[in-house]
């Protein structure tokens, strides 16, 4: 039973013993009944879970969360809704900070996965509706691993709750707190005048921010030296290199 702090989060929910995607399911929901913001629907298991850019989300079954929560924020212009996605991240930081995690091992790896000690630990799929200029629906997707230890099954270099710091989590635990971390984000979000707290919170937290790295250009296979210096207000990437400005889209660079 989901047991949450929270105002309106997770008050309403649904666990499935098994489901092809939580983030399907809730759309699927949507389109037949009244959505209800903060309405949760959390899965033991997916067979066919979704990820970023068409990508897989394999989870072993019931060793981690696999959750959707569905957010009604009508009143964020679609220009806006890489603010979203920043938010959903930062509150799975501060729900790893309040796991005591510290802070330099947690890092967003643009746009917003999250890692823990370079490797990842969490995922977000954000699947929006629009109406005219505005968002109507949002289906927040996040893949959590928590007690699985062993990633080899599933090919996948990974991390989880239980790796970083040696004990189990009872799932549905994480997840109450989950909701209420989501919650808090989301208001903070709804205060328009902190939009900027929001993106200076989620530069503090960017992988690779302001460091030389190698990344490859993906429509020209060529490896640069650069450094993300920032981002556009649409979330964009701004590397620099060799004291030029180069701005990347989804797909269109590649970390190495
Ligand atoms: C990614 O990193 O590619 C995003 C992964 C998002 C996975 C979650 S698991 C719950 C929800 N349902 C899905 O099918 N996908 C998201």
């Amino acid at each position: 039973m989901l047991r949450t702090n929270t105002i309106f989060l997770g008050k309403l929910y649904m666990h499935l013993a098994e489901v092809d995607s939580t983030n399907l399911y809730l759309y699927q929901y949507i389109a037949k009944n009244k959505p209800i913001e903060g309405f949760v629907v959390w899965a033991d298991k997916q067979y066919a879970g979704r990820g970023q850019l068409g990508s897989k989300w394999l989870a072993t079954e019931a060793l981690n969360l696999t959750t959707s929560i569905l957010l009604l924020p009508k009143w964020l212009a679609a220009k806006d809704q890489f603010l979203l996605s920043q938010s959903i991240a930062l509150s799975i930081v501060d729900l790893l900070l309040a796991y005591n995690i510290p802070k330099e091992k947690i890092a967003i790896k643009w746009p917003n996965d999250i890692y823990v000690q370079n490797t990842k630990i969490a995922g977000i799929l954000i699947e929006n509706t629009l109406k005219g200029h505005f968002i109507e629906e949002s289906i927040v997707g996040i893949g959590l691993n928590i007690n699985q230890t062993d990633f080899k099954e599933n090919g996948l270099h990974a991390t989880s709750l239980s790796l970083v710091l040696g004990k189990n989590f009872s799932i549905v635990a994480v997840l109450s707190d989950l909701c209420l971390f989501v919650e808090q984000r989301y208001m903070l979000l709804k205060q328009r005048e902190k939009n900027a707290q929001i993106q200076a919170a989620y530069i503090e937290y960017l992988y690779q921010y302001n460091i030389l790295k190698t990344y490859k250009i993906a429509a020209t296979n060529t490896l640069i030296l650069a450094k993300i210096v920032g981002l556009t207000p649409e979330g964009k990437l701004i590397l620099e290199h060799n004291g030029e400005t180069l701005i990347f889209g989804l797909k269109e660079l590649i970390f190495i």
